[in-house]
């Protein structure tokens, strides 16, 4: 592993910011060499090997989930990010498709709420996979056409639905919560130490080549005792972890396809940010964990997970190979506690700056303004 550089390790005002910039840069593209990579074999002072709990999780829920039993998994800390733990693509072979299909043609679905609801009626964003589904089997590579709603979608909340207005989840918009994703994020949750996690929102996003997530924390969760997961999908991404301040240095790390990130304790509250999607190698444009075959795996027997037939697979993986999906999932509110009754004073408590997700041909037109997706930048 190089040395990090100068610039990782600055300390000063806009040491995160600067790093975010270097990463984001197209020309020249920027130099991968000093990301941390848990896929491979490290060799990094900064990170060491984190014990899971594998008797946490039995063997037959962790593979009903479509995950390896725990034992197996490869998790990491970071010594400057206490309470932070990667786990590097935990996922049984063939699995992670069940969770891409969920996330592009499932999830998306009503009652969840997307980015597209903002400004197009309910009847239109009905069935987003229905609707785009023909043309984009059609669409010829490197043609100029109107983009599908699919490849306009940029996030999807779920369970207590994000108002990224007031940055405030509420008791009265809340649709139930994907059973599926409920039950993968707690015994993920309990092999990190953290028993009785409950998945009551979720934000997914959906980044294209160009896209990238401004600096922020997420804190409009009403208890920060509860760990946040991120779970991500298609092409690997560079995930900046920085300090509680903003203006720290910050972490590059690869988040490939298959990997969770926990963010519990001190790291709970950390700012975050995702500069880029890393441009796949010429030749194979999807991971190789995508391309493991759903056959011949006893994943599907019991209903939690599904079997992904191959015309949806044949789209899911033709939209991957350009994409990137992300699901993080939090708990709102502790044991035994409940909104505020008034919501005002929240706001007036400062400024969560969450969900702070910019693309690039949006933010050409209106940088600093909030888009027509409903996120912003803010650098
Ligand atoms: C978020 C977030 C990170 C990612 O949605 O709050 O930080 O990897 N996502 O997409
Ligand atoms: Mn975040």
């Amino acid at each position: 592993m190089a040395k990090m550089a100068a610039s990782v390790l600055e300390h000063g005002e806009d040491a995160f910011r600067k790093i975010f910039k270097l990463y984001k840069r197209r020309n020249p593209p920027p130099d991968f060499s000093d990301v941390i990579d848990f896929s491979k074999n490290l060799k990094n002072d900064m990170v060491f090997s984190v014990e899971l709990n594998p008797s946490a999780v039995s063997e037959t829920d962790a593979c009903r989930a479509g995950l390896r039993p725990v034992r197996d998994w490869r998790a990491f800390g970071l010594k400057e990010h206490s309470g932070f733990i990667f786990i590097s693509n935990p996922f049984l072979p063939g699995s992670q498709q069940h969770w891409v299909r969920q996330c592009l043609k499932t999830y998306p679905q009503k009652p969840n709420v997307c980015n597209l609801d903002m400004h197009m009626a309910p009847t239109e964003t009905e069935d987003i996979w229905k609707k785009s589904a023909d043309i984009l089997r059609k669409k010829t590579q490197g043609k100029r056409e109107p983009k599908t709603l699919l490849e306009k979608l940029r996030w999807v909340t779920l369970g207590y639905h994000y108002d990224w207005n007031s940055k405030t989840y509420s008791a009265d918009h809340y649709t139930q919560f994907p059973p599926d994703l409920h039950s993968v994020s707690q015994e993920v949750a309990a092999a990190c130490g953290f028993h009785g996690f409950s998945a009551e929102a979720g934000i997914l996003n959906y980044y294209r080549a160009d896209s990238s997530l401004g600096i922020h924390v997420d804190e409009s969760e009403l208890d920060h005792t509860r760990p946040l997961l991120s779970f991500s999908f298609g092409q690997a991404a560079v995930f900046l972890l920085g300090g509680t301040r903003r203006e720290d240095p910050a972490t590059p790390m690869f988040m490939q396809s298959g990997d969770i990130m926990v963010m519990s304790g001190p790291s709970r509250l950390l700012y975050h940010a995702v500069p880029c999607i890393v441009p796949a190698p010429t030749g194979q444009p999807l991971p190789a964990c995508l391309q493991e075959s759903q056959q011949g795996t006893d994943l599907h027997t019991d209903g939690l997970m599904q079997e992904v037939p191959l015309e949806d697979w044949e789209l899911c993986s033709r939209y991957l190979h350009t994409s990137r999906v992300n699901m993080t999932v939090r708990q709102v509110l502790g044991d035994g506690q409940a909104f505020p009754t008034d919501t005002t004073s929240r706001e007036s408590e400062g400024s969560p700056k969450d969900g702070q997700h910019e693309q690039q041909e949006q933010d050409l037109k209106a940088k600093k303004k909030r888009n027509s997706s409903g996120y912003d930048l803010d650098l």
